[in-house]
């Protein structure tokens, strides 16, 4: 070894031993003449001076940041004004008699000390220096650990972790698919797997019962912060099991993981709401629900309204919708409600309505409808200070504007405590829904999830009606997982491919190799999948998920590092039986 202590390692009791240590040159300092350094490794930091050996003066000279170097020397008790209380090592520091450098740097084209304003196509660039940041070590140290930390839980609870290929056949997630040409088989391809999806069923008619996987899933999409091309999924299956077999397992895995590595204990059941509940309240199937302000029902309020606008919305069947603003209400200037109007109105609503409880009910409708304000103060339960914004409009399109709204409202008034751990299920979601763009119905988790049998007795012939035995999971309003029982008859399984518009040969085309299983006998099985990702970006409260990968790739699906994706050379086209249209090729 070239080192016998890391750089975090060394304490008051190593004084006096002799010691080499190995790492990065992190800082040059000059003191009163003096020329020392800081070591870095991913385990600390180790203050290193110069002894009387004028070699090492002189070698100390040659230093640069990011020099990787080789010290020997012996640990010394640092002087009482130099002890550090911030660093585990602060009370030492390493007298060198030899310094040797390992390997030179030029200067590096990012900081790798501190987080600046750097753009993130040169943090993805030059990566490796990105990821020697303080911040960047912790997060993908803190991965490793909330990844083991899942594998025991899992272990322990008699999961097997099994493999499944990446070079398959299309699982419909709903994305595009990447695929891949196959040389022998030209004109053939595979697909990357959006999800282990059909291959974990298949473990389950294989009979292994508990399966996981961390599995990498490719998905050609648009990017956003909490989207990558290529991600990974805690993905799990269970045989003999019911919804809340399934919900209690994972919820037992997020309270397993806080607790051990966050020291956070959760006694209480998450909540679990339905996803009409979900859209009613908070107009979103991911809601952020620590702050309150759900939406309201008023229509009552507004029967005889003689407000027009309010009227003809009734009239056409909409309704009228607001929330609870608790506090605050006078900092909420014409201004300020002028551009919440904007932004509802860009969501497809007529406007906003304000109502202030201040010295008395107020609001902006009072000359066209008096006392309606004191009734609505006293309807939604309006605390002294506060106010209400309120509109009326379509009943979806008023849900997901005020949804949007409550939430952005919350943000400015400081509502939103980012140590708050948010969680809930979403159950009972549509089996199905209308695709507009394909004409037709799609499946709304996946093809796959076992529609709720009591709506399949009530609603035969009424597809949008039936809800399914799928379930999502919502950490600080994002999806962390979702999940779904199967459907194992092969009956419904053709069923529900005729719904959404499959025909029997593209069924059996695509995936006739579950169906075929089907008929060798399917335990009722079930399972969820987690992103991996977004559950480590949340828990260590990032704000996207590129800051939790070692490499992820840009909004535009490349990799600045590599330089992928990239031109193939025409041998390689030609083996594949592949041409590449006329000018679709960037130089
Ligand atoms: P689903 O498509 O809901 O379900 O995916 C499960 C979870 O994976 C995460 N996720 C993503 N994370 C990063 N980048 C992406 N592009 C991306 N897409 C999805 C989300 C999501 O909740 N086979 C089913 C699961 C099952 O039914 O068991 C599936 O893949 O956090």
């Amino acid at each position: 070894m070239l080192r016998t202590h890391n750089c975090g390692e060394l304490r008051i009791n190593d004084v006096g031993k002799k010691v080499t240590l190995a790492g990065w040159v992190d800082k040059m300092r000059d003191l009163g003449g003096i020329r020392f350094l800081i070591l870095r490794d991913r385990y600390g930091y180790t203050q290193v001076v110069p002894g009387d050996d004028e070699k090492v003066v002189e070698a100390l000279r040659k230093l640069k940041p990011e020099y990787v170097i080789q010290v020997s020397g012996t640990v010394r008790k640092r002087p009482d004004e130099a002890v550090r209380t911030d660093i585990p090592t602060g009370q030492v520091e390493v007298v060198a008699d030899e310094i040797e450098i390992l390997s030179e740097a030029q200067t590096p084209p990012i900081y790798t000390d501190r987080d600046n304003d750097t753009s993130e196509e040169l943090r993805l660039k030059y990566r490796y220096l990105d990821l020697r940041k303080p911040r960047m070590q912790h997060n993908i140290i803190m991965r490793h650990r909330i990844v083991q930390t899942i594998r025991e839980y899992l272990n322990k609870n008699g999961f097997l972790e099994i493999e499944t290929p990446m070079l398959m056949k299309s699982t419909p997630e709903g994305a595009r698919d990447f695929i891949v040409p196959s040389r022998l088989r030209p004109g053939k391809f595979y697909a990357l797997p959006q999800s282990p999806q059909l291959l974990k069923q298949i473990l389950m008619i294989a009979g292994f019962d508990r399966y996981y996987q961390i599995a990498r899933c490719f998905r050609d999409e648009d990017l956003r912060a909490d989207r990558q091309p290529e991600f990974s999924q805690i993905d799990i299956e269970m045989s003999f099991v019911e919804r809340n077999d399934v919900i209690e397992m994972a919820e037992g895995l997020v309270k397993y993981v806080l607790e051990k590595v966050f020291n956070r204990k959760l006694g209480k059941q998450f909540r679990r709401l339905t996803y009409k509940e979900a859209m009613e309240k908070y107009g979103t199937d991911k809601p952020l629900t620590h702050f309150g302000m759900e939406l309201q029902e008023l229509e009552e309020l507004f029967y005889d309204t003689p407000v027009n606008f309010i009227k003809t919305v009734l009239e056409k069947g909409g309704t009228i919708k607001g929330f609870v603003v608790p506090r605050d209400m006078s900092s909420f200037t014409r201004k300020r409600i002028d551009s919440y109007t904007k932004m509802v109105q860009e969501l497809g609503l007529g406007g906003l309505i304000w109502v202030k409880n201040i010295d008395e009910p107020k609001s902006s409708i009072d000359r066209i409808s008096p006392g309606i304000s004191s009734k609505i103060v006293e309807h939604m339960k309006i605390p002294k200070g506060g106010g209400a914004l309120i509109a009326a409009g379509e009943r979806e399109v008023l849900n997901e504007a005020l949804g949007i709204l409550r939430v952005k409202v919350a943000q400015d008034m400081g509502m939103i405590d980012a140590d708050e751990l948010d969680l809930l299920w979403i159950i009972d979601f549509p089996m199905f829904e209308w695709d507009d763009e394909e004409n037709r119905l799609v499946a709304r988790h996946h093809p796959f999830t076992m529609p709720h049998p009591e709506d399949m007795k009530a609603y035969p012939d009424d597809p949008l009606k039936i809800r399914s035995l799928a379930y999502d999971l919502v950490m600080n309003g994002n999806e962390i997982a979702g999940g779904s029982i199967r459907i194992h008859s092969t009956e419904l399984q053709r069923w529900v491919f005729e719904k959404i518009g499959i025909t029997e040969n593209e069924a059996n085309e695509k995936f006739g190799f579950l169906l075929e299983a089907m008929r060798y006998g399917v335990p009722p099985h079930g399972g969820i999948a987690f992103g991996l990702d977004r559950f480590v970006m949340i828990l260590l409260k990032e704000k996207s998920i590129r800051e939790v990968m070692a490499f992820p790739k840009t909004t535009t699906g490349a990799d600045l590092m590599m330089g992928a994706p990239s031109n193939v050379p025409d041998e390689i086209l030609k083996e594949l039986k592949i041409r590449v249209m006329e000018n679709t090729r960037e130089v």
